[in-house]
């Protein structure tokens, strides 16, 4: 385990870390879906308004792991964390470093002021899910009949122009809702 140092993310790592987010989303069946480059994550994560915090795990110099997460804000409880991506190279699984990986990213965000961290897993994922719900996750979709929706960034262009046809928006980000 000591060969594997666990770090904030640095801006030189910004391509292998698009390399893992490509490998992860392979292993989800997602990979077409990715479409960030290493000038987003860049800007993104270390520009003046920061979107993501991102801690990866180091072996032998090469980035092996990395754990994703941004901030959000409940109207029931406040501030609290999403994870967007945990993942650890298949060659470097079962050796302890998805869990530090993990741990660094709940201290962060517990230090950080967050209430609670959400995250996301496929159902057919069961190695992953069995691995949350041994450090204390429960399944919100379960217990609370929650489930997450999206819309995607042409269905949000769709939603906008469907309402800018009817007349409802004066351009200024008012609405005018004419009730007939
Ligand atoms: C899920 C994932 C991040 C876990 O990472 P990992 O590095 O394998 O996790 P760990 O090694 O910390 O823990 C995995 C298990 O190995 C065990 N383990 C830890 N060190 C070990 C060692 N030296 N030898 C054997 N087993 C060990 C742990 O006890 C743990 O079992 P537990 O869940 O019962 O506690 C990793 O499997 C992964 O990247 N999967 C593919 C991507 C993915 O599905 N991501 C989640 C998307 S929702």
């Amino acid at each position: 385990m000591e060969k594997y140092t666990i770090r904030r993310m640095l801006p030189g790592d910004c391509a292998d870390i698009l390399l893992a987010i490509k490998e992860l989303a392979k292993a989800l069946k997602a990979e077409e879906q990715v479409v960030v480059n290493e000038e987003i994550l860049l800007s993104d994560g270390f520009g003046e308004n920061r979107l993501f915090e991102c801690f990866v795990a180091e072996y032998d110099d090469a980035i092996v792991g990395y754990v994703l997460y941004c901030t959000m804000y409940s109207s029931w409880v406040g501030k609290k964390a999403f994870m967007e991506d945990l993942y650890v190279k298949p060659k470097h699984q079962r050796h302890g470093v998805g869990t530090r990986l993990w741990r660094t990213a709940v201290k962060e965000a517990l230090k950080d002021g967050c209430n609670q961290m959400e995250w996301g897993a496929c159902s057919w994922n069961t190695s992953a899910i069995e691995f949350y719900k041994r450090k204390g996750a429960i399944n919100i979709t379960d217990i609370e009949q929650f489930h997450t929706y999206r819309l995607s960034y042409e269905s949000m262009h769709k939603f906008v122009n469907s309402g800018e046809k009817m007349g409802e928006s004066d351009g200024e980000g008012r609405t005018h809702v004419h009730s007939t």
